[in-house]
């Protein structure tokens, strides 16, 4: 696949209202975890586990971006007791699924730790439409029947992270599939400004371009494994339903043995009549870093789902028993020396994007 064309000083350009530069030195590829709850298998491998192989395949290329949106971690109710130990935590599993912070071009940090992310949303916020943010899917769901339990950062989620992915001019996004409409949704409010005020922000590519981008056919969403039409996720109740990255490989392996399947009674790779047994199939391709087809090909008709559900189990136990070693190898001295050192140059970067939206909207002086 042809690789976008990187950009050395780039001169954007002349609006008939403002005058911008814009300097990049490479596209960024960004992504964020949350750290409300204990990440899953589904994150690991819905937004770690791309943005691992694009360090590694485009070392020296794209500058890496990942960070914990540790604002939009109390969108939902949190324990805030717990929640500034669980950003750190996070940041560690970036580590431990293999991203290397050695890498010049890669950037770790805090959402909280920059403040542009909190201004440049205000901003964002007087060219958004309430009627968009009622219509984003996560916030309906969320939302669920109390209208006066909801707070305002639930409604606003979307417009923080547009101004996550904005602030660093990232292209590449890579997201699961429950991600997709905010993407879009930043796409739609960075046109629209740079409608308004000229090329202030960049774009970031279209939903089909990001999922071919991480050689995907379709965004990722792993099922949960006690009601397979649902996709698996970190806030559900039900312990069940999720792997923990944090859960002991014995434990992970019998919430997989007690994974919801179905009655058909023979193995085939189809969502839409097996999800749940699909959603193994699938979890053990990434996982063992086997084709799909060829997966799928090994299990197809078969009837032992009791076998194929040991192996699977098998396979995530393995995975999180060296995963958990390589965390536990982690340097709490290295970590925060590489954050601080990101978050410095982060901070830089934000500013100039937000003083460019700051000039726009006629709150600091134009060039
Ligand atoms: P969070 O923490 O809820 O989810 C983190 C990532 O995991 C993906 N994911 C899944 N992928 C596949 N199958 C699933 N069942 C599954 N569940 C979750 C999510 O799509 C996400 O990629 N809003 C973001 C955090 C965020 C962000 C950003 C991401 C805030 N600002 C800017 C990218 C860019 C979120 O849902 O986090």
């Amino acid at each position: 696949m042809a690789l976008p064309v990187r950009e050395s000083h780039l001169y954007i350009g002349v609006s008939n209202r403002v005058r911008y530069t814009i300097y990049m030195t490479k596209q960024t590829i960004l992504t964020g975890i949350r750290s409300n709850e204990e990440p899953t298998i589904a994150n690991y491998l819905g937004a770690f586990v791309p943005m691992v192989r694009m360090q590694q395949e485009l070392a020296g290329e794209y500058q890496i971006n990942m960070f914990v949106p540790d604002l939009h971690s109390f969108t939902t109710p949190v324990d805030h007791d717990d929640l500034y130990a669980k950003t750190l935590m996070n940041l560690k599993y970036f580590i431990a699924a293999g991203l290397d912070i050695d890498d010049q071009d890669t950037y770790i940090y805090r959402q909280s730790y920059i403040p542009a992310h909190s201004e440049l949303t205000w901003v964002l916020d007087c060219f958004t439409y309430v009627g968009e943010m009622s219509r984003m899917t996560q916030f309906k769901d969320k939302s669920g029947e109390n209208s006066d339990s909801i707070t305002m950062g639930l409604y606003n989620y979307p417009v923080l992270m547009a101004a996550d992915i904005l602030l660093y001019g990232a292209t590449y996004v890579p997201v699961g599939e429950d991600q997709f409409q905010h993407l879009e949704i930043t796409r739609d409010i960075a046109s629209r400004f740079n409608n308004k005020f000229g090329d202030v922000f960049t774009v970031p590519l279209d939903t089909k371009a990001q999922t071919s981008f991480i050689n995907r056919d379709s965004g990722l969403r792993i099922r949960s494994l006690s009601d397979p039409t649902k996709k698996m996720s970190k806030s559900a109740t039900d312990e069940k339903s999720k792997i923990l990255l944090s859960d002991s490989p014995e434990v992970a392996k019998q919430k997989i043995m007690s994974a919801t399947t179905d009655s058909v009674g023979e193995i085939h790779y189809n969502f839409e009549t097996q999800p749940g047994i699909s959603s193994l199939l699938q979890m053990y391709a990434l996982l063992t870093g086997r084709k799909q087809e060829e997966v799928n090909a090994q299990w197809e008709g078969k009837s032992q789902y009791g076998e194929f559900k040991a192996v699977v189990a098998s396979a995530v136990a393995d995975f999180l028993e060296h995963f958990q070693a390589r965390l536990a190898a982690i340097s709490d001295e290295e970590l925060l020396a590489k954050l601080e050192r990101s978050e410095r140059a982060m901070t830089e970067v934000a500013n100039q994007t937000l003083l460019r939206a700051q000039q726009a909207v006629g709150l600091r002086p134009r060039a």
